[in-house]
């Protein structure tokens, strides 16, 4: 079989370890595992959703609507934008790798920063498209000027993660805006807002987007993290008329199915059940550097609902974690050795962590 030559350039994704992962190779049951690796929330989904879902389950005979109206006209409501600005994606992943599609002849350059979520890097290699990262500074902070100044005539789109995934780095608005109005208006930026809902709407760009209606701006959002809803696969992004036909051109018939959509709607009315997802991980994050600092463990605290902890053998400690059923993310896919990723849980799925590391913090500096 003679592949495309890009796909021996992509290294396959590795998502965080599942609970049969961790079952099937220590022996454990799944009741004794607390699973702290894909930024989840821990509260579950909203249970309206989950009331609801259940009587819509014998509608699923039917093709869903293709565009997903009913859901989109929700989400134009929520936020006081036109429907026409507005699609929706099978997880906000499905919308990356199609902004990629719609914007990338062969060889243009995509940019990123290093360290960025990796799914960015797939796409933009996937759709043939030449990967540009920008390098770091100390303790994964990104310098902005450092990307527009990489952006050339060669440059077609542009990622950014605010917060990002994995390392939490988080650029203030006004500077993203001063590099957005930097950039040529032929780039497309794409600014991947999953984790904002975690610090609050003002620190978004959604308002920037709704007054200066910038073509070349999008804004991506996922139901799968504060709205606790990661396996209904709903994403969606605010964009130009102009971007968002580019997508409906190419998009599968349906995309997003029926009771993902219908779920969606409801979890749009549940606010409530935000400010108690937002205000556990706040709460929580206060409480685990506490422990930490008390037993002088390094941490990173970063934006978002995870943490990084400082670790120099992160991958012997996640795997050590792991036998004794506390699944965490090891960086070691993204180059990062020194630390690892831990989503922040319920108080007691925090404290069976905090317990276990506290346990093998001799082996931590
Ligand atoms: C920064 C970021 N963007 C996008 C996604 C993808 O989310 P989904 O496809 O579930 O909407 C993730 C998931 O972890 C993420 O961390």
């Amino acid at each position: 079989m003679k592949f495309a030559e890009r796909i021996n350039q992509i290294p396959e994704y590795v998502p965080g370890k599942s609970i049969e992962n961790i079952t099937e190779k220590w022996g454990l049951k799944p009741e004794q595992i607390v699973k702290l690796a894909s930024n989840e929330n821990p509260l579950g989904p909203p249970k309206e959703v989950v009331e609801f879902l259940k009587l819509q389950a014998e509608k699923v005979n039917i093709y869903p609507d293709r565009i997903g109206i009913s859901l989109l006209k929700k989400l134009s409501q929520y936020y006081s934008i036109p429907v026409e600005n507005i699609f929706i994606g099978n997880g906000s992943s499905e919308i990356v790798d199609m902004l990629c599609r719609i914007m990338l002849n062969f060889n243009d350059n995509g940019i990123t920063f290093e360290k960025e979520f990796a799914l960015y890097k797939t796409c933009v290699k996937a759709s043939n498209g030449n990967l540009i990262e920008i390098a770091l500074e100390e303790k994964f902070k990104r310098d902005i000027e450092k990307l527009v100044d990489s952006v050339n005539e060669k440059t077609r789109i542009i990622f950014i993660a605010n917060p990002n995934n994995p390392t939490g780095d988080f650029i203030e608005k006004e500077k993203l805006i001063e590099a957005i109005e930097k950039i040529p208006q032929d780039v497309l930026i794409v600014i991947d807002e999953a984790y904002i809902e975690y610090l609050s709407e003002e620190h978004s760009l959604i308002d920037y987007f709704k007054q200066h209606k910038r073509n070349n701006l999008v804004i991506l959002r996922t139901f799968s993290k504060i709205y606790g809803l990661a396996g209904l696969r709903v994403g969606y992004c605010f964009a130009s008329e102009k971007v968002i036909q580019a997508l409906r051109k190419i998009k599968l018939p349906v995309n997003v199915p029926y009771l993902s959509q219908k779920g969606c709607e409801v979890a749009l009315k549940c606010e409530d059940f935000k400010e108690k997802s937002k205000h556990l991980v706040l709460k929580g994050k206060k409480r685990i550097f506490k422990k930490l600092k008390e037993n002088n463990i390094q941490y990173l605290e970063g934006k978002g609902n995870f943490y990084l902890v400082k670790d120099k053998n992160a991958s012997g400690t996640v795997e050590k974690l792991e036998s004794k059923g506390v699944i965490v993310r090891s960086l070691a896919p993204y180059g990062i050795k020194d630390y690892f990723r831990v989503t922040v849980g319920t108080e007691e799925q925090n404290n069976r962590f905090l317990e276990e590391l506290i346990k093998l913090k001799e082996k931590i500096k």
